[in-house]
């Protein structure tokens, strides 16, 4: 009999939903000898639009995918779920930041935190909806779930930021390695690439132009969203929907030697951030659900006031919240 994992996501008819749930339902990311129950959750006029993608589901024949549940109620939605994938929320326009979604998208993860104690004991939670980092934090706070298990996605961060060192370079994306995105998922955010490596050599060896690592490299990585959503009219989903998808195989498989990936987790005070607030790191995945914050990679004056920027923004953002905060 083979495995059974039970994955709700979240504005499952929404752009993201849909560029994720065919690559969750095929059997790519959890493996070829594990059934994937999809747990569907929407708000109640998005329901019809919902129904047509669980008819392509259902038309793709997946023979890994045991059953779709889909509701509009969070309690029913997280039932007995392994992973929750928190997408449904107002994707941003030109010209805003993520945090001016905040008092909108904010009370959403309310009752979405308190859904999850309805989930299994080893649920895994990874929230993209923006503002991802803080409403994380609300998700969190109000859930009996122990905060380790909860994220705020930077990984499709961590792979523009690698992305944007290949090309400089003139190497392949696979040769890139150990970036980590430190802080918020935002403008604030700093993608580091003097711990970064290129065909395992320090990445300020390889590429000479310091002063592009140290300028556009950063700016291009912060306003890469904004950049996308200038282009299409769209905030970027089939990247987004890729970066999750990647989120969730790190959790699920030990980290190799050396290596790690940036995730927003609860702060337990490494690097001297405030402990809870949910801030970019980087981290290796146990392979069992567990992970932890690398420690002591080296960081410059220059990396430090980064750091120092992004962890008071978060710090912002968590005030505008506090009357949406349990705990
Ligand atoms: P979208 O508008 O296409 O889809 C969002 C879906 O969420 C809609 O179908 C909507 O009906 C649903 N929804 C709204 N409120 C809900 C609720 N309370 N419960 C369940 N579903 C709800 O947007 P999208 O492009 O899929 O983006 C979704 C979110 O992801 C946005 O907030 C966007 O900014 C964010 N995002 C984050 C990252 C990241 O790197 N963290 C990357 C891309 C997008
Ligand atoms: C992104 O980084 O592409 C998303 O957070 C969408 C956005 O608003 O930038």
């Amino acid at each position: 009999m083979s495995k059974l994992v039970k994955v709700a996501v979240t504005g499952a008819a929404g752009q993201i939903g849909y560029a994720m749930l065919f690559r969750l339902a095929s059997g790519e990311i959890f493996g070829h000898d594990t059934r994937v129950a999809l747990h569907l959750l929407e708000i109640t006029p998005a329901l019809k639009s919902l129904e047509g993608v669980v008819m392509e589901l259902e038309d793709c024949a997946f023979p890994l995918l045991e059953n779709v549940v889909i509701s509009d109620n969070a309690n029913v939605a997280f039932e007995g779920i392994n992973w929750a994938l928190l997408v449904g929320a107002k994707p941003r326009g030109k010209g805003m930041e993520r945090s001016d979604l905040i008092r909108e998208n904010g009370p959403i993860f309310v009752g979405q935190g308190q859904a999850l104690n309805k989930a299994a004991k080893d649920v895994q939670i990874l929230v993209v909806g923006n503002p991802a980092n803080t409403n994380c934090l609300i998700a969190a706070s109000n859930s009996d779930v122990p905060r380790e298990q909860f994220a705020a996605m930077t990984r499709l961060d961590e792979n523009r930021a690698a992305a944007q060192l290949a090309k400089k370079a003139g190497v392949a994306v696979n040769q890139v390695s150990n970036v980590t995105i430190w802080g918020n998922h935002s403008t604030t955010q700093y993608p580091d690439a003097e711990n970064a490596k290129i065909n395992g050599k320090p990445v300020y060896e390889v590429i000479t132009d310091h002063d592009w690592l140290k300028g556009n490299f950063i700016s291009v990585v912060q306003k890469r969203g904004a950049t996308v959503i200038e282009a299409r009219g769209l905030s970027s989903a089939a990247s987004a929907a890729n970066a999750a998808l990647a989120h969730v195989k790190s959790m699920n498989s030990k980290t190799a030697e050396g290596q790690w990936f940036s995730g927003a987790f609860s702060s337990d005070g490494s690097y001297g951030i405030d402990h809870g607030l949910v801030f970019s790191f980087p981290v290796v995945s146990h392979g069992d659900g567990s992970y932890h914050i690398v420690q002591d990679l080296p960081l410059s004056d220059f990396a430090k006031q980064k750091l120092v920027v992004t962890a008071e923004e978060l710090r912002q953002e968590k005030a505008v919240v506090q009357n949406l905060l349990k705990k």
